[in-house]
């Protein structure tokens, strides 16, 4: 591991676990990228730069008989536009007299044990200096006095390259910032299908895959959140590659708002990967002597398939994003009373709730929507964070006292961001939420968005959510946010800064989700977006686990969790069952199917638990009391993929322990067939060498016949609507 510089031949050799990222300096002072992959011992340069005299494509240098050399074919680390690149650059600048063209060439660099934090945003870090590495590259318009430097941070245990990139306005003139990506990896070549993770509330990160073409092929979001319909992540995979085998270059961008991630095939069949804060109806104005910070791309690079990409991913951010009194603990399975009451509550029946999820071991019970201000629809009160005392006449303290004392943690929801016209707030504050003067004001769910870009609104949320985790005993929050951004504008900043306000509203929520989690170390916090619509690492940093999504049908979960499984640690996911027919997609799947499915991921139930049958008790009972044995297994284990709901019928999965003593498998079939195949499902992820009994049987085989041969799905599974779990133990 470790970054060396060979200053004779200017070459940068980045090495983390088994991954090695070369970088060149060449002519005066341009970044060249070389190469990204497994990891090699010596670069020599065997795929040494071939320069060619290629039309259309011009030459930065003056009266120079080379016409070979072209920015236009040079592979870059962080390209401009204007002096003969034409494909889409990392950063665009505008200076005083309205000109877009900058040249940025070497100017220094310096290497650092260890991983440096970046100020208000969120980002992957190490506990110790040997943990990683980390190279700053300065690079340098010397006619304007404009620095920016390149930082890459590579990881002993991960096969992790993070990058970031900080601007520097050193000139007397003032800059503005249209454009400034976190990365940028041009690779040599195009024989890659691009791979992202799409979707709509109620159906989260699906997953797309599809050959690169020559263009640009883009994923972003313009909604003021990371956003349902696109994740801030994508994967370039070379061609055949599969869950198992074949490689993976991912980009994961650590940040919640407005993003865009590309990968453009040129002329020539290279390609360029950017990724970053999305550059449309966005500006940053830097005076002189100010600094812009990027948000962090994490690359992972997999050598073998999607499915350690995966890995790569759920350990680095389980252990080295998340944060917190929670990030090694393991979670409570909670009830909540959303699905099992909406706004239609009084103490009465939250305790009859939470004493019905007490008698069948749940730990937490969570208060959702309706509790403060005058909250019995979704038309008002959002903004003032009193208790309804119609609803709660006691309070909520003596609430959360009385859930305490059945031996139930309390929990309670929130959403900061938001304000509805109808409240106090919005009638002390009008001009508090983000708008344009003169303009309406849409409204989404009936609700405005405060402008978290101002530290007075900041303050004040801070304080109101404050005093109530100060007055109450919680020990969990649902941290909500209901709508996308519209009208985007502040009050509070100049005219040549409105296009600000989108970045600067990610940099105030930070702050307010840093202070307020920091300030109540002992609270579990859970993000919600309308279920996954900021499930990203951004968000994560500040809170270890996101509501997966609002659909809670088993089925409709299968895609959602196992798209959600590409990038994401199955300890973020909650996953709650629900009643049926589900009241997003009005499904009924069996009480086992639901709970298996929700057991894949941080268990909790979202219903009315005072309505199930003895039987359903008696089910609901014995899965919780499955899930507390097997809860590390699958809130810390490692996971498999083994079979994709995207390609058919059957849906299966498993964790098993870091020793690979224990496995727990999970088969799902949706629907039944007639005249079906027999089928076998070869596992993943036990140890060839180990023997392992099947729990509750005799039944008793090697790691090597259970990957190679399979076990048989049972023929007594039948219907639609299906489950089945192995539990298998090392003897
Ligand atoms: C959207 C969330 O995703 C739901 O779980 C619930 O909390 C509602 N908001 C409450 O308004």
């Amino acid at each position: 591991m470790g970054i060396q510089f060979d200053s004779k031949n200017k070459i940068f050799h980045l090495q983390a676990k088994d991954t090695s990222y070369i970088m060149e300096i060449v002519r005066d002072g341009y970044l060249v990228h070389n190469y990204w992959g497994r990891k090699i011992n010596q670069y020599r340069h065997s795929n040494r730069l071939q320069l060619l005299d290629r039309g259309f494509s011009g030459n930065p240098y003056q009266h120079k008989e080379d016409r070979t050399f072209s920015l236009d074919t040079l592979p870059q680390e962080y390209p401009q536009y204007g002096n003969t690149d034409f494909r889409k650059p990392a950063y665009q600048i505008q200076l005083e007299n309205g000109s877009t063209v900058t040249d940025l060439r070497y100017h220094s660099h310096t290497i650092i044990k260890g991983k440096i934090p970046l100020e208000g945003l969120p980002a992957t870090y190490v506990e110790s200096d040997d943990e990683a590495e980390t190279l700053e590259i300065t690079m340098e318009d010397s006619l304007i006095g404009l620095k920016v430097i390149l930082s890459y941070t590579v990881f002993e245990q991960f096969n992790v390259i993070t990058r970031t990139v900080r601007f520097l306005n050193e000139g007397a003139q003032s800059l503005k910032l249209l454009s400034a990506l976190s990365v940028c990896v041009d690779f040599r070549d195009a024989d890659f299908d691009f791979l992202h993770l799409h979707g709509a509330h109620v159906k989260e990160r699906h997953i797309e895959r599809t050959p690169l073409r020559h263009g640009i092929q883009s994923v972003e979001s313009t909604r003021g959140a990371s956003s349902h319909q696109h994740n801030p992540f994508i994967a370039l995979l070379r061609k055949g590659t599969t869950e198992d085998s074949g490689e993976v270059y991912a980009f994961n961008f650590v940040y919640s708002g407005n993003f865009l991630a590309q990968a453009e095939v040129d002329q020539f069949s290279n390609t360029r990967v950017t990724m970053g804060i999305n550059p449309f109806d966005f500006s940053w104005k830097l005076e002189s002597g100010e600094i812009f910070q990027t948000p962090e791309v994490v690359m992972v690079y997999s050598s073998e398939g999607l499915g350690e990409m995966s890995r790569t991913f759920h350990e680095l951010y389980r252990t080295r994003l998340a944060r917190g009194t929670y990030r090694d603990q393991e979670r409570p399975i909670l009830v909540n009373n959303w699905e099992a009451t909406y706004f239609d509550f009084n103490a009465e029946k939250i305790l009859e709730i939470a004493k019905a999820g007490s008698e069948l071991g749940i730990e937490l019970f969570v208060l959702d929507d309706g509790w403060f201000g005058k909250r019995d629809d979704d038309k008002l009160s959002l903004g003032d964070w009193f208790v309804d005392c119609k609803k709660l006449p006691e309070g909520l303290d003596d609430l959360a006292l009385k859930v305490k004392d059945m031996g139930v943690e309390f929990g309670l929801w929130f959403e900061p961001e938001m304000i509805s016209v109808d409240s106090d707030l919005y009638r002390e504050h009008p001009d508090w939420c983000l708008h344009v003067p003169g303009r309406s004001r849409s409204e989404s769910r009936n609700q405005l968005i405060l402008d978290f870009s101002r530290e007075d609104v900041c303050h004040e949320i801070i304080k109101q959510v404050s005093d109530i985790l100060a007055s109450v005993p919680i020990s969990y929050v649902k941290w909500d946010m209901n709508r996308h951004m519209t009208e985007i504008g502040s009050t509070s900043m100049p005219a040549d800064r409105q296009r600000e306000t989108a970045h600067r509203y990610m940099l105030g929520l930070y702050k307010v989700m840093e202070t307020i989690t920091t300030s109540f170390p002992h609270v579990l916090f859970e993000s919600c977006s309308g279920g996954g619509g900021r499930f990203d690492p951004g968000i994560l940093y500040y809170m270890p686990q996101t509501w997966t999504s609002d659909n809670t049908d088993a089925v409709s979960r299968l895609k959602i969790q196992y798209g959600t499984s590409m990038v994401y640690p199955i300890v973020s996911m909650g996953s709650h069952v629900s009643a049926v027919p589900n009241h997003q997609v009005h499904r009924s799947t069996s009480m086992e199917m639901r709970g298996d499915v929700a057991m894949s991921g941080n268990l909790g139930y979202e219903l009315d638990l005072t309505k199930l049958s003895d039987e359903e008790k008696e089910i609901v009972k014995k899965q919780v009391a499955d899930y507390k044995e097997i809860r590390s297994l699958i809130q810390f284990g490692d996971f498999y993929r083994l079979q994709s709901p995207f390609e058919g019928n059957e849906t299966a999965w498993l964790f098993s322990n870091k020793d690979k003593s224990e496995a727990k498998v999970f088969y799902f079939r949706a629907l039944a067939e007639p005249a079906a195949p027999l089928t076998v499902l070869r596992l993943k992820g036990v140890d060839l060498g180990k023997q392992y009994q099947v729990a509750g049987t005799d039944q008793v085989y090697g790691g090597d016949e259970l990957t190679y041969v399979g076990l048989s799905i049972p023929v007594e599974i039948k219907g639609d609507f299906q489950s089945y779990v192995w539990h298998l133990k090392e003897i």
